[in-house]
């Protein structure tokens, strides 16, 4: 079922794993990519930021020291900012370690070899453009990549990938750029600001603490750029209690960390 379709009929919200299925298995690698794979999860989110040579790679910090031994690496290169390695410099590192010695050596995946991932899964991308304050262009960029690997065609762009900014700026310009791809704004705004967002986006996806029914009516009351309903995609719910909660408002997706859990809570 097609989350505009679920916005449309009430039905169970979609389940999206939140970095890949993070809970058991490093964030945003192409191991949490498979491991959503493993427990039947077709949509899978992730991060997106630029090297200092302009490469898109996938990761959540603006720096590499939580996720990564850069600081094993570099030790003179403090605060290991992304924007400050090269992607060669990048694809050594270690991005597994730091989770548990069985993913010791997994790496900091290009957008690219991402992308790969979850086609090869026959997947789905919520795509967010982390950041982008940082990287002048970056929605350009990621719109030429995913178009390369053929994400901008059809039914991939219909059916298949969300993209997705805490910046409203970065999400209108991907509307702008290609009015075919699904967007979605991460924040809470005022209903009344509502009007304004479905110019540009197709969801507004809300923390999961401060959400309410008559919120999630609110937005679906507008309809977005493709004429349909706005969509509510909220985060980040990892237990039963809540993701019951909020599919009893009605959202269209939840966006987990423990993809499996959520399922079994709410269907899906
Ligand atoms: O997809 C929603 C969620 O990822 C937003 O927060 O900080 O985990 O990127 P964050
Ligand atoms: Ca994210």
């Amino acid at each position: 079922l097609s989350p505009a379709r679920a916005a449309d009929s009430g039905a169970r919200p979609v389940v999206v794993a939140h970095r890949g299925a993070s809970a058991y298995a490093p964030e945003n690698t192409l191991a949490a990519v498979d491991e959503a794979a493993a427990l039947g999860v077709d949509w899978v989110e992730n991060d997106v930021q630029r090297t200092k040579d302009g490469e898109l790679v996938v990761v959540h910090d603006d720096s590499l020291q939580r996720t990564t031994d850069v600081e094993e690496a570099f030790p003179d290169r403090a605060p290991w900012k992304v924007k400050d390695f090269t992607a060669a410099e990048i694809a050594r590192l270690d991005a597994g370690s730091w989770f548990g010695p069985a993913y010791a050596g997994a790496r900091v995946p290009t957008l690219e070899q991402f992308v790969h991932r979850v086609e090869r899964h026959d997947q789905k991308l919520l795509l967010e453009i982390k950041n982008p304050q940082l990287y002048p262009g970056i929605e350009r960029q990621t719109l030429k990549v995913l178009s390369n690997e053929g994400w901008l065609d059809r039914p991939h762009v219909k059916h298949r990938l969300i993209v997705q900014s805490f910046s409203a700026d970065s999400v209108r310009t991907v509307h702008d750029l290609k009015p075919a791809v699904k967007t979605g704004f991460l924040g809470t705004p005022p209903v009344a600001d509502l009007p304004s967002y479905a110019a540009f986006t197709d969801q507004i996806n809300p923390s999961y603490a401060s959400l309410s029914s008559g919120y999630v009516a609110a937005v679906h009351a507008f309809r977005g750029p493709h004429g349909r309903p706005l969509e509510v995609f909220t985060w980040t719910v990892n237990d039963a209690d809540a993701a019951r909660r909020v599919a009893g408002f009605g959202v269209d997706g939840i966006i987990t960390n423990t993809p499996d859990v959520v399922r079994e809570a709410v269907g899906g």
